[in-house]
């Protein structure tokens, strides 16, 4: 018989993992965020398969807005056109493989190649290339575009050419905070995004940890924050919960149909593999990971609100200034990244280990636990 490879020794410790009970529930074993050979297979399975969440409907408010991007090693943009129409798109020039615009966001009708000025329709059409020959045929090409889907206001693109769609695996989670009316958050920005030196997977499961927020976060989040006991979630998403003391006044546009729980309590929402969210009925703030190898990843950031008048840190009724609350998102991210980055370098020695998940505090990690096993250990 042969010996098991380094990467069946991962996948049986992935599903042994994830197959534990709330009470006999233990964290991730340390090899699963530092195996190379596990990152490979990641890319296969889920990475190159599932939805990337580049920011929100509203972070491109107008035509010609954009986003360009590395997703993997692919380089993509994200570009409302004139005629409305949200599009991701390839950013290689399809004359001699130069990067057409710079990485970053701004607002452009047309996008020109530095290389030799080939110019672009914001549906991705060759307009202009100079000194073609007469008979050169400009329409035959075209930008390749990858599959865009807008949930809830969230704006996902997939590098997978028929991925599955991501609203039907949703159909549970908005049963639950679909009164929010969160897709209709008119207003957001985004905050500078961050690189970690840390597996993507950590950085997931911080964003999904509320059990560290009193000790990491006393100084932005606060400490007197009632958490709910009970993880929800399924196979696509997981949350906990955290309940203010009194419930948001009533305004008069909040959302018909708001039920009293979601007028006290503020969620955070995992949607797998790469998207986390806090939402309360009047904001939400979002953090999405994109993994870059297996010890490096980025997190873009951004806030969504009815209105900029609607911004309330967690605990505080009073409205917040949008430059303070930008501010205060970084801080945020700033606390968390010399942990994680930690974890990472703790991860690649032979002390590490893999401890007891706290019930009620950190067992909702499971749900993700599951979507791994599902995605990685089925043959
Ligand atoms: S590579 Fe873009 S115009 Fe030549
Ligand atoms: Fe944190």
């Amino acid at each position: 018989m042969n010996a098991p490879t380094a990467l069946n020794k991962v996948l049986d410790l992935i599903a042994t993992t994830a197959a534990q009970t709330p009470d006999d529930a233990h964290a991730m074993p340390p090899q699963v965020y530092a195996s190379p050979e596990l990152w490979e297979l990641e890319k296969e399975r889920i990475l190159r398969q599932e939805w990337y969440c580049v920011g929100r409907d509203t972070d491109f408010s107008v035509s010609g807005d954009y986003l360009s991007l590395t997703l993997l090693d692919e380089p993509v943009v994200v570009w409302r056109g004139a005629d409305d129409q949200l599009r991701a798109m390839s950013n290689i020039c399809r004359h001699r493989n130069a990067l057409i615009t710079e990485q970053g966001t701004g607002n452009k009708r047309v996008l020109v190649c530095p290389y030799h000025k080939w110019t672009y329709e914001d549906n991705g059409q060759l307009r202009g290339a100079p000194d073609v020959p007469e008979h050169f045929d400009k329409s035959a090409i075209c930008l390749p575009q990858y599959p865009l889907e807008i949930w809830q206001g969230f704006v996902f693109v997939s590098l997978s050419a028929e991925p599955a769609p991501l609203a039907p695996r949703l159909g549970s989670l908005e049963e639950l905070v679909g009164d929010t009316r969160m897709d209709q958050f008119a207003w957001s920005f985004r905050v500078p995004e961050k690189s970690l030196r840390a597996n993507w997977k950590i950085m997931v499961e911080n964003g999904m940890d509320g059990y560290h927020v009193a000790y990491v976060h006393p100084k932005t989040l606060g400490t007197n924050i009632q958490r709910i006991d009970s993880p929800w979630g399924d196979g696509q998403w997981n949350t906990s919960c955290e309940r203010r003391n009194e419930p948001w006044p009533e305004h008069a546009d909040d959302p018909q149909g708001l039920s009293e729980l979601n007028r006290i309590n503020t969620y955070t929402i995992g949607v797998f593999p790469l998207l986390l969210f806090s939402l309360d009925c009047h904001c939400l703030i979002w953090y999405s990971i994109f993994p870059v190898s297996a010890d490096e990843c980025v997190v873009r950031a951004g806030v969504a609100a009815r209105s900029p008048d609607k911004l309330c840190s967690v605990g505080s009724p009073e409205p917040v200034d949008p430059q303070e609350y930008m501010q205060w998102v970084t801080e945020l991210l700033g606390e968390d990244a010399p942990i994680v980055e930690g974890i990472q370098r703790a991860v690649q020695t032979d002390k590490a280990g893999c401890g007891p998940l706290i019930k009620g505090q950190e067992d909702n990690l499971q749900f993700f636990y599951r979507y791994l096993a599902r995605h990685l250990c089925s043959q």
